[in-house]
């Protein structure tokens, strides 16, 4: 080829993979999230590419996004805290503002090396949580980036990692239970010592020997659903998990969930919440 078509060929990349990008909507760090707390613990580099998060003896760090969302799927890839992370948490979350919030959230909890860290969700709505269900995971979240999505739609929440759903919150507003629909939320994350209760509910301590302990961020991404012309997309339209998708949740649901609010009766001896009912009567 000559230089000619070579150039072509090089034009032709560089725009098409900047309409690909900038259909993504951008994620690029610096655009897109403030570092709020822990100094220079917390860190964007690679030109807003990747951004870390650290915890020593002194502090955490934590970073959240410029924008509000109201409605929208978002996704951002995680690698966790390698080795001995035990007592440490790394929060990732979508929260509202003020005593009735609305709050969406993953936690991740660390373990000593070699041991599986937990998955930890929670749904507040008008300031209420109570709803936690806990997992492993099918895979060692620390040696690669692995992707967390919140798909956040007026009928329901799904929570997914790498595209396979583990937790479906349906809207009951029918039976009673408030929905979040109305507050818009930012995006958080912090990394934090939880040492009195993260890790084997608190018999394992952080090793600060082994600090800093680093998280790292890459591939935000965001469907915002007021920035519509994605929203056209059938795979957005449909209300519902597809089958490969139930299939999907229940295989999680049976193999890697280790607790479910709506099933511990101990906890709710006057019956559980009523979101909990099977979800055919939603
Ligand atoms: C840590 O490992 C222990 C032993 O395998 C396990 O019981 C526990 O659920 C794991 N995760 C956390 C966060 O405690």
């Amino acid at each position: 080829m000559g230089s000619y078509s070579n150039g072509f060929l090089v034009g032709f990349l560089v725009v098409f993979s900047s309409l690909i990008v900038g259909s993504y909507g951008g994620g690029n760090f610096y655009q897109d999230f403030d570092l709020t707390w822990g100094e220079n613990r917390a860190k964007i580099f690679k030109g807003g590419q990747l951004l870390s998060l650290s915890l020593d003896r002194v502090s955490g760090s934590g970073f959240q996004s410029k924008k509000e969302y109201l409605f929208g799927r978002i996704d951002m890839q995680l690698k966790l805290v390698a080795g001995n992370s035990a007592g440490t948490v790394t929060a990732y979350y979508l929260s509202s503002q003020g005593p009735t919030h609305d709050e969406i959230d993953y936690e991740f909890l660390g373990n000593v090396s070699g041991q599986p860290y937990i998955l930890h969700t929670n749904v507040f709505t008008k300031g209420q949580g109570n709803r936690e269900q806990q997992f492993y995971l099918w895979f060692d979240p620390t040696r690669n980036f692995h992707t967390y999505s919140i798909i956040w739609k007026p009928q329901h929440i799904i929570f997914l990692v790498d595209n396979t759903p583990i937790r479906v919150f349906k809207n009951a507003e029918s039976i009673g239970v408030p929905f979040p629909k109305n507050q818009p939320m930012r995006i958080y994350s912090s990394l934090w010592n939880a040492d009195d209760w993260a890790t084997r509910g608190g018999l394992v301590k952080t090793d600060w020997s082994k600090a800093p302990f680093t998280a790292y961020y890459r591939n935000f991404n965001v469907l915002d659903s007021r920035a519509s012309s994605s929203f056209s997309d059938a795979a957005w339209q449909t209300n519902e998990l597809d089958a490969p998708g139930r299939r999907r949740l229940r295989w999680v649901q049976k193999y890697f969930m280790i607790y479910n609010y709506c099933t511990d009766l101990k906890r709710f001896p006057n019956g559980v919440p009523p979101e909990c009912k099977p979800s055919r009567f939603l």
